[in-house]
């Protein structure tokens, strides 16, 4: 029985579902294809959560896993690739008993997207496999691939008949970023990937959405009564979401040149990260119920104008990095000399509902910057009067509940606090929660959790068509601006992004945050 809007036909309402929820659920007998297995993200990432799941008893002993490549490989080659990813990249130990059950169910299929034939082969494999290891007909397809390449994929999955759904057997798509490159290119990616499979049967990643961090915001709002009085309009000032990395760009020239950091970042992950801070409060947490708060929420957020001023991108230029020299974005390798890809991007958008009415919130992203820090911080008002002499609050700024997403995970509370001594000076403090010490297990890595919920067909942590499309009307046109306007401002390597960024929050008497 289908659960409504997003919710694929064997997804559990948890409203009506009785069993444990403490207890792990574990996936059903299924394979897992993956294209593009020969690409970083698999072998980075894909390839050891998939190892992480089968280690922590999450995977079924019947599980399939299928690449399919160019490479004219066997399967003992595939698995050798398999095998030194896990190695590397795994999060859990090894164990040669877990990895000996897992590779009997490892495949290849060597073929290109427009082999007709590489399409049968695939077709019988997992025929194959479904009778031989008791895959049970479920299969999953992880398009790891350049999104040029999603048409031709899924009209060949729809030809071979591995697109179908029939007797309770699922058949789902995965899809990576970037989903389309402005609103009307991933309008029309949508319409093309839903020509094949129904919107349920399709998952796109937003990886961000798997981590424990970005999941505990939801629970920091709603399991508690002590945020939500002071979350809106009067009483925080405003709200900044930054995602700073200090890495460069050498080596993923391919992929990110002509895309950029908003396109990169902003139109997925802090948009998402914006929606689950600003939404109201869902009925449930049946995906339909929280898919619709965010889109609601997602349809009342727009830039701020003017754009020029609310709006920052920059390029990083050479500089010091962990007491190394690096060199600008030009120099990189595979970037062209006259490149405006930016590697910065600063913008403020309103949400017009009455919780923030007035309340900008200001994102920003960047590469080379300071240090890697993401974080969602709740910047407060001040209080309407301070009793002090002057002096005594010099040091006091305002008060922030910062929710810190990676690294060192955990929630701050940021208020200011009697500075010990026969004066009343007051000083900012923190209050500090920490992950690594309130709990004795580690986090799962995202892809643990998402690939895991792909399996079970639970697509909460997956954003529909309609919210993709509406963090791209949200942003074309600062793209659009940014396209008529020359190239990006310059920023040192290390630093904090450019000039126009600092400027950006200037104009209104506020500053970023230094994490
Ligand atoms: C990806 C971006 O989605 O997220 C990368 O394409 C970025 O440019 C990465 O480096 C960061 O992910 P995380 O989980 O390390 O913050």
């Amino acid at each position: 029985m289908s659960e409504g809007n997003g919710a694929p036909a064997d997804w559990v309402n948890p409203l009506r579902d009785r069993r444990d929820k403490r207890m792990p659920r574990i996936a059903g007998p299924c394979s897992v294809v993956i294209f593009g297995v020969t690409g970083d993200l698999a072998r980075k990432k894909l390839m050891p959560a998939i190892y992480d799941l089968a280690n922590r008893g999450l995977l079924p002993p019947t599980f399939a896993l299928v690449g399919f490549a160019r490479r004219d490989w066997a399967d003992e080659d595939f698995a050798e690739v398999v095998y030194d990813a896990v190695k590397t990249h795994a999060r859990t130990p090894f164990r040669q008993e877990v990895w000996d059950r897992l590779a009997e169910g490892f495949r290849f299929v060597q073929g290109t997207f427009d082999d007709d034939e590489a399409f049968v082969r695939l077709s019988e494999t997992l025929h194959k496999l479904d009778e031989e290891r008791g895959t049970g007909g479920n299969h999953a397809f992880y398009l790891s691939i350049p999104p040029n390449a999603f048409p031709a994929v899924c009209e060949q999955l729809s030809k071979s008949g591995l697109a179908d759904n029939p007797d309770g057997r699922w058949s789902r798509v995965v899809i990576e970023k970037p989903f389309g490159h402005d609103l009307a290119s991933a309008e029309a990616l949508n319409a093309t990937v839903n020509s094949v499979f129904p919107e349920s049967s399709v998952f796109r990643i937003d990886h961000y959405l798997g981590k424990e961090t970005v999941q505990n915001i939801l629970a920091l709002r709603f399991a508690n009564e002590m945020f939500e009085p002071i979350w809106n309009a009067h009483y925080v000032d405003h709200v900044q979401i930054t995602m700073a990395e200090d890495i460069g760009l050498g080596g993923r020239a391919g992929y990110y040149d002509g895309i950029g950091a908003a396109r990169d970042v902003i139109q997925n992950h802090l948009l998402q990260l914006l929606a689950l801070t600003a939404m109201e409060e869902p009925v449930s947490f049946h995906p339909s119920e929280l898919q619709a708060e965010k889109i609601k929420v997602l349809s009342a957020t727009r830039l701020v104008e003017p754009l020029d001023q609310n709006t920052s991108r920059g390029q990083y230029a050479m500089g010091w990095q962990g007491g190394q020299k690096v060199v600008g974005l030009l120099d990189e390798e595979g970037f062209s000399k006259t490149s405006t890809t930016e590697t910065f991007a600063a913008i403020t958008l309103d949400v017009d509902t009455r919780r923030w009415a007035g309340v900008p919130f200001y994102l920003r992203t960047g590469k080379r910057l300071g240090r890697r820090v993401t974080e969602i911080a709740l910047v407060f008002k001040r209080a309407p009067h301070l009793p002090f002499d002057t002096t005594m609050t010099e040091e006091l700024g305002k008060n922030a509940l910062v929710i810190r997403v990676q690294p060192d995970e955990g929630i701050t509370l940021r208020f200011g606090s009697k500075v010990p001594g026969n004066s009343m000076a007051v000083r900012d403090v923190n209050m500090d929660f920490s992950y690594g010490s309130a709990f004795a297990e580690a986090s799962p890595e995202a892809y643990e959790r998402l690939i895991l919920d792909v399996l079970l067909g639970e697509p909460s942590l997956f954003p529909v068509n309609e919210e993709v499309e509406l963090a791209w009307k949200i942003l074309d046109p600062a793209l659009q601006n940014w396209a008529s306007h020359g190239s990006p401002d310059p920023y040192e390597s290390g630093t904090w992004g450019p000039e126009s960024a600092f400027e950006m929050l200037h104009r209104s008497g506020r500053e970023w945050r230094r994490p």
